[in-house]
């Protein structure tokens, strides 16, 4: 499976942002990860519609609005509107799972399942047949930059035995060290914020280096 490299602009320079989103395009990116947060479900607010509209503008890699907001049934429709192509809604969220899912899929743009680490596989079992990706989350959500969850390689083992020809994405603590042990384990997607755009570099040079860390190590 071809390994794809989810700049999250969640640690952008936001004054910055059509120019850093161009440099991570240029050195290979495969699509944008956008975080949205509401202040409830996570205790943190970041983007909406509005900034997926913007980066819609400035880019051709495909956008994945991960919904990090209490009821994403109410948004899904926007975010839609403003250009995302994959839409990723937590179970924790909402009470109606199946319902927000196939909301997305009818919106004509790709579901994806997002879950917390303490959230076990068997949540999504249900509705995986109606879901083209599932983020395992690999920090608890809401902040940039933090490290790593060590049991999370076991639950992406899970995950892609599960759902073999699903997209599977790793979202938080992915860096030089951590890449290798998320791929070997099943995922594909691999989303990197802090390193990304955190690189002395410059977020290219971030992207760069996360891809020679792969190839170094076979992936
Ligand atoms: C965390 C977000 C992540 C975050 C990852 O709630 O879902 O996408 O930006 O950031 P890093 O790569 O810094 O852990
Ligand atoms: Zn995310």
């Amino acid at each position: 499976m071809k390994i794809e490299i989810a700049p999250s602009i969640l640690s952008a320079d936001f004054a910055r942002l059509g120019e850093q989103v161009a440099e991570v395009e240029a050195a290979g990116a495969g699509r944008i990860h956008i975080d949205i947060m509401d202040g409830h479900f996570v205790p943190n607010l970041t983007m909406g519609p509005a900034i997926v509209a913007a980066v819609r503008r400035v880019t051709r890699l495909p956008l994945e609005a991960h919904l990090m907001v209490e009821r994403p049934e109410q948004f899904v429709e926007a975010f839609a509107r403003a250009g995302a192509d994959v839409i990723e809604v937590q179970p924790e969220s909402t009470y109606q799972l199946y319902r927000v899912v196939t909301h997305i899929r009818e919106l004509g743009k790709r579901p994806c399942v997002a879950f917390n680490p303490a959230t076990p596989v068997e949540a999504l079992v249900e509705v995986l047949p109606y879901v083209d990706q599932v983020n395992v989350m690999t920090v608890e959500p809401g902040f940039g930059g933090q490290a790593f969850i060590p049991s999370s390689p076991a639950k992406i083992r899970r995950v892609r035995e599960l759902a073999p020809e699903l997209d599977v994405e790793v979202d938080g603590g992915v860096d030089e060290s951590t890449c290798r042990t998320v791929t070997e384990a099943g995922a594909n997607v691999l989303v990197a914020g802090s390193f990304v755009f955190g690189h002395p570099g410059g977020p290219g040079a971030g992207v760069r280096a996360l891809r020679e860390a792969l190839t170094r190590t076979g992936a």
